[in-house]
């Protein structure tokens, strides 16, 4: 089965309202909703009294309806009773200001009082509904990713450095302390990352990110064990959310959950290059349970343009939802079901919106209800190819956002966001691949079930729902799988990691190295005698010296292209220069350089370069490695996924686009046969199935 719902919060309407919207879930193809995100005060109203008797009969409706529930546990909203009780589970800030309730994610995840809480009301809900045979999947939590600063933190943020260094030597050197008098003798000196005078430690803050991960990571095991203690066969899942305020490594977490579950929300006006980055880097992290993961929140019509919601026009709710399934995910979830009458979201959009059901929104919701059904028994467990690999790193990018760097516009995510937005819009298809994990260098952490070795998402009786298909292909089984691995802006790199980069390259792969990756270790200590210093042997290149060019100046290319944001002194040491510097005091000097290393290659380039020169590089490259586009003689605007033996044609401009295709088949939604070649209507899609 393919999962299509969202986030259901019958709490906020009377009784009555919930008869309407399991008819209206049936009527649109509803089959899945998370339930009782927030519900922590409707479930537990004052300290241990609880009233179950609304979601007792929710849950009934439901099943009757036949439409499953990911059921949720509340932690993420503490009611306001438990703040009054425990004031030392609220959250403090760096400067000190303890926060309240009044919104949400109101916590302190070091709390005991807090974890306590936490457990105990997911127990009860374990208890309640463990077995009720609407459960398909435990939703764990909302978006993990809170932070705080108070003094319960600072004990726990303590143990943790303990653990990690062995003592304040070893914490001393990896953190500096010689710069600034930082020496620390005693553990109870520490603090977590609080307002400082001037520049912070950086080696501090990254450690505290990492012990945050690490801190919320244990808060939510604790509640998945006592979840599958109660029945071992409901798969667990949390949300994860994508933004550079999260403190969670979710490459790190994706072994501790059944099956990734991600929250994305296309922020830009270019919501079609940013759907394809956030369902590709969802893929990645699920890499461990082949690859297969699901899209549990988007917003069904509104994409937030800056300050502005935007209506999505007809479509393309479609377009964006086929477009998360083509690459990987196990169906289109959306936040929310219902718009909310009142509260801080209450313009959010919704699958029924303001206007009722007699709507453009839930009128699209029917139609996609219904391709989804249509296109399960061809996309449920197959996995999506890629030649093409990008590098994503969490601390790389929580290093990048500290001050002190030699420019204050640098963005990892935007640096990211741009190699991945070229190779998309080169065709070419892109997996994500993760340092210290599989493939890529040690590996941090033991694997979990995943999809696949948790056999299915099941009923609470153990009934299966769904058939978890083949399992894994390309993705997870290492570098090896790819022809091209791009680095950027990969500051960070282990030792490990690095070795696995050349092994990669020296077995005949082609490494493409952009500036600002392999440049210090995972302390954030600079890898000394020359930048990057962790690629230099296999670049063929040495750094010897940082320009970073101002906003809106730019530097000739000898190719005739224009450098920007960036620009280094590059000495060559067995590589051959492809590009030079032609400006400034750097003309002649090289800009970009190939290296043949063992069996492969190796590219550096360094300088910035704007999405045209960046794709005409990167074209050069893909042909010379011998990676080929999903699909030759697109015409603009249409773009092509695969996933197993189906191919999504996504045509995101106006006009109608005709696409030559590869052989004979079938248009997967209709059924009806389709060779030679396809019209795919302006804003439209048309999923294509190969005889
Ligand atoms: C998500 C969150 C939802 C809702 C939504 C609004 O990140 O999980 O509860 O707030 O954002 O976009």
């Amino acid at each position: 089965m393919l999962f299509f719902g969202g986030d259901y919060n019958p709490e906020q309407w009377p009784e009555e309202v919930w008869d309407e919207d399991v008819a209206l879930m049936r009527q649109a193809g509803v089959n899945l909703v998370s339930l009782g995100v927030f519900a922590w005060s409707h479930l537990e109203p004052e300290e241990g009294r609880f009233e179950f008797g609304w979601l007792d009969r929710v849950m009934d409706r439901l099943h009757d309806g036949g439409i499953k529930v990911a059921l949720a546990t509340p932690t993420a909203s503490p009611p306001p009773w438990f703040t009054l009780a425990h004031p030392d589970g609220l959250p403090v800030t760096a400067d000190g200001v303890r926060l309240t309730h009044g919104s949400r994610d109101t916590y302190c995840v070091s709390s005991p009082a807090y974890r306590a809480a936490a457990r105990n009301i997911a127990a009860e809900l374990a208890g309640r509904y463990g077995q009720h045979p609407a459960l398909a999947v435990w939703h764990v939590h909302n978006e993990y990713g809170t932070d705080c600063r108070c003094d319960l933190t600072a004990s726990a943020f303590r143990s943790w450095l303990a653990k990690k260094h062995g003592d304040l030597d070893a914490l001393n050197e990896s953190w500096t302390t010689a710069f600034w008098s930082q020496r620390y003798s005693d553990w109870a000196q520490i603090m977590p990352p609080r307002a400082t005078q001037y520049l912070p430690n950086p080696a501090q803050v990254l450690d505290f990110r990492r012990f945050l991960s690490d801190e919320l990571l244990g808060a939510f095991v604790e509640q998945r064990d006592l979840l599958r203690a109660v029945n071992p066969g409901v798969p667990i899942t949390t949300n994860f959310v994508q933004g550079g305020w999260v403190s969670v490594d979710h490459a790190r977490w994706a072994s501790e959950v059944d099956i990734v579950a991600v929250d994305h929300y296309p922020a830009g006006v270019d919501g079609e290059s940013e759907t394809a980055f956030g369902g590709d880097l969802a893929r990645g992290w699920a890499a461990g349970q082949g690859g297969e993961w699901l899209l549990m929140e988007t917003a069904p019509n509104l994409i937030y343009t800056p300050g502005r919601m935007h209506a999505k026009e007809p479509g393309r709710l479609t377009r964006h939802s086929l477009n998360y399934l083509a690459r990987g995910s196990r169906g289109a979830m959306y936040f929310q079901w219902r718009q909310p009458r009142g509260g801080a979201e209450l313009f959010h959009s919704a699958l029924v919106p303001h206007a009722g059901p007699d709507s453009p929104v839930f009128r699209e919701a029917i139609g996609l209800g219904r391709t989804l059904a249509a296109l399960t028994p061809h996309v449920v467990g197959e996995t999506v190819p890629a030649q093409v690999a990008v590098g994503w790193d969490a601390p790389s990018w929580w290093a990048l956002q500290g001050g002190g760097l030699p420019a204050a516009d640098i963005d990892y995510l935007a640096a990211v966001r741009q190699v991945h937005r070229v190779l998309y819009e080169s065709g070419f298809a892109t997996d994500f691949v993760f340092p210290g994990l599989d493939g890529f260098g040690e590996r941090a952490a033991a694997g979990g079930a995943g999809l696949v070795g948790a056999g299915t998402l099941s009923t609470g009786g153990g009934t299966e729902l769904v058939d978890s298909g083949s399992g894994a292909g390309a993705v997870g089984a290492g570098l090896g799988a790819y022809k091209i691995v791009v680095l950027s802006h990969l500051f960070l790199i282990s030792d490990a990691s690095a070795a696995a980069l050349r092994d990669f390259v020296a077995g005949g792969g082609c490494l493409v190295v952009g500036h600002l990756s392999g440049i210090a270790d995972p302390a954030g200590r600079i890898r000394l005698g020359g930048y990057p210093g962790a690629f230099r042997e296999v670049l063929g290149v040495r750094v010897v010296e940082w320009r970073p060019l101002g906003v809106g100046v730019t530097i000739a290319l000898d190719n005739g292209e224009q450098g920007i944001r960036w620009s280094e002194r590059v000495e060559t040491a067995g590589a051959e220069t492809v590009v030079r510097y032609a400006g400034d005091v750097l003309a002649g000097a090289p800009a970009v350089t190939r290296n043949r290393f063992g069996a492969g290659t190796a590219w550096y380039v360094s300088p910035g370069l704007g999405d045209d020169a960046l794709r005409r590089l990167l074209g050069q490259v893909a042909v010379e490695a011998g990676v080929t586009p999903v699909l030759a003689g697109l015409p603009p605007g249409v773009e092509a996924v695969r996933r197993g033996e189906l191919v999504f044609l996504f045509n995101h401009g106006d006009g109608p686009g005709t696409v030559p295709l590869p052989g004979a088949g079938t248009n997967a939604a209709t059924g009806r046969a389709v060779s030679g070649s396809v019209t795919v209507p302006g804003g439209g899609v048309v999923v294509w199935r190969g005889a």
